[in-house]
């Protein structure tokens, strides 16, 4: 439980905001580079940490990232000329540099007013399918991310992205929440289950094939240079010298890898406003081979055009269509959702925009996600005191998930480094 100022505190994320400024101070990513596919291609309009921004990919492929209202009169930049180099206004003309400089005005005389002005921007990098954006202070800014999936050929990783209109932080919670997965997930974690059985789902690219049907995993949490990992272990019915171990890192801010016994599912929970996030995932075989992005695409449930428009990257689940709920269904399927990431964001939007975090009734199973919070609380406290938020440094390429069996009386933490 938090009190309703520090569920503020955590939530919100707009200019000037504590949260905001922890986010700020991480390269963060903002849209899949397939948005942006070729030279001079269509500008995306992107929100970004509660600011409005223009991305777009110059003459020579390169990205740039700024400010989409214009700094004359506030027309968008997305409907704008791009140049070598540049992207210029289509009202009067004023053209900008990646960096925000002026670099033509063409219904002002002289250079005088040009020289003086300089337009939002931000440094954008791309790497892994992703475009990055780095929007904290020029002289905080920290090495670039190096994933492990950035070294693996792109057509080997599946990257994919969707809107939805609640808080980033129900997002996060719902992915470091583990118990959920044998519940909610129930038709894809426990098959048998009408019938009081369990026989393990044998794909092994589902992130929700639990290999067990023990619904309190016991959770031990450990701190690391990028945050935490948590292990929820198992028990596995009918062999007591087995438990089933999942390890879990979220790295700060609002990262999450999870696994299937075979994949690595990495998620970034990027709020674009107080109340919508976009949730770009990139998932990859740890040992380099091909993905089947259409499979991962129908376990999600995201094949389904009432709940997932691929033109805008939304999900549009609602109320009105009570996202996709089938109840006459239910006797079969336990959520009456098809698909996991269905099911997930059918919960996260039920919850409503900001869930009240002060009216929880937290139990031991929620550990990890309580200590989400704390990382992230603490992170606003030492950068308000200005210090470094955690994490701000570390090692991603060593952020790894994993899902195995091991003997009872093994130690989890002998798994490590994965
Ligand atoms: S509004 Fe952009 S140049 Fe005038
Ligand atoms: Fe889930």
């Amino acid at each position: 439980m938090l009190s309703k100022s520090e569920n503020e505190k955590l939530c919100r994320i707009g200019p000037g905001t504590v949260m905001g400024e922890v986010f700020r101070r991480f390269w963060n990513p903002v849209l899949m580079s397939s948005e942006l596919l070729e030279p001079e291609c269509e500008p995306v309009r992107v929100e970004m940490l509660g600011e409005r921004l223009v991305a777009f990919r110059d003459s020579n492929g390169h990205i740039g990232v700024m400010e989409e209202m214009c700094m004359h009169r506030g027309a968008s930049l997305a409907l704008g000329r791009v140049e070598d180099g540049a992207i210029r206004c289509l009202y009067h003309g004023w053209k900008f540099a990646m960096d925000g400089s002026v670099l033509e005005m063409p219904n002002v005389s002289g250079k005088c007013v040009r020289s003086k002005l300089k337009a939002t921007a931000y440094p954008a990098r791309e790497a892994g399918g992703l475009i990055w954006i780095y929007m904290g202070p020029a002289d905080k800014m920290p090495p670039f991310p190096d994933w492990a999936f950035m070294h693996l050929p792109l057509e080997n990783l599946r990257v994919s992205r969707f809107d939805t209109e609640v808080n980033y932080m129900q997002q996060l919670e719902g992915g470091t929440d583990t118990s959920h997965v044998g519940i909610l997930h129930t038709n894809d974690a426990r098959p048998g289950w009408m019938s009081h059985t369990f026989s393990a789902n044998e794909d092994l690219d589902n992130p929700a094939s639990l290999a067990s049907d023990d619904l309190a995993p016991v959770l031990e949490l450990e701190q690391t240079e990028f945050g935490f990992r948590y292990a929820s272990t198992r028990r596995i019915r009918g062999q007591e010298t087995l438990r089933n171990v999942r390890i879990v890192p979220i790295a700060m801010p609002s990262t999450r890898v999870i696994p299937s016994p075979k994949l690595q599912f990495v998620i970034f929970e990027v709020p674009m406003n107080d109340m919508k996030t976009t949730t770009l995932g990139v998932s990859y075989d740890p040992e380099g081979g091909p993905i089947d992005a259409w499979k991962l695409d129908e376990i999600g449930g995201r094949h389904d055009p009432r709940l997932f428009d691929h033109a805008t990257h939304r999900y549009i689940g609602t109320w009105e269509n009570r996202f996709g709920q089938n109840r006459k269904e239910m006797a079969k399927s336990w959520s009456g959702i098809k698909g996991v990431v269905a099911e997930d964001q059918a919960i996260a939007v039920s919850q409503g925009p900001i869930v009240d975090r002060s009216k929880e009734h937290l139990v031991a199973a929620d550990m990890a996600l309580v200590r989400a919070r704390k990382q992230l609380l603490e992170s606003a406290e030492r950068v308000r005191n200005g210090g470094d938020p955690i994490g701000v440094a570390a090692d991603f390429r060593k952020v790894l998930a994993c899902d195995r069996n091991i003997e009872s009386g093994v130690e989890w933490k002998s798994l490590l480094p994965l």
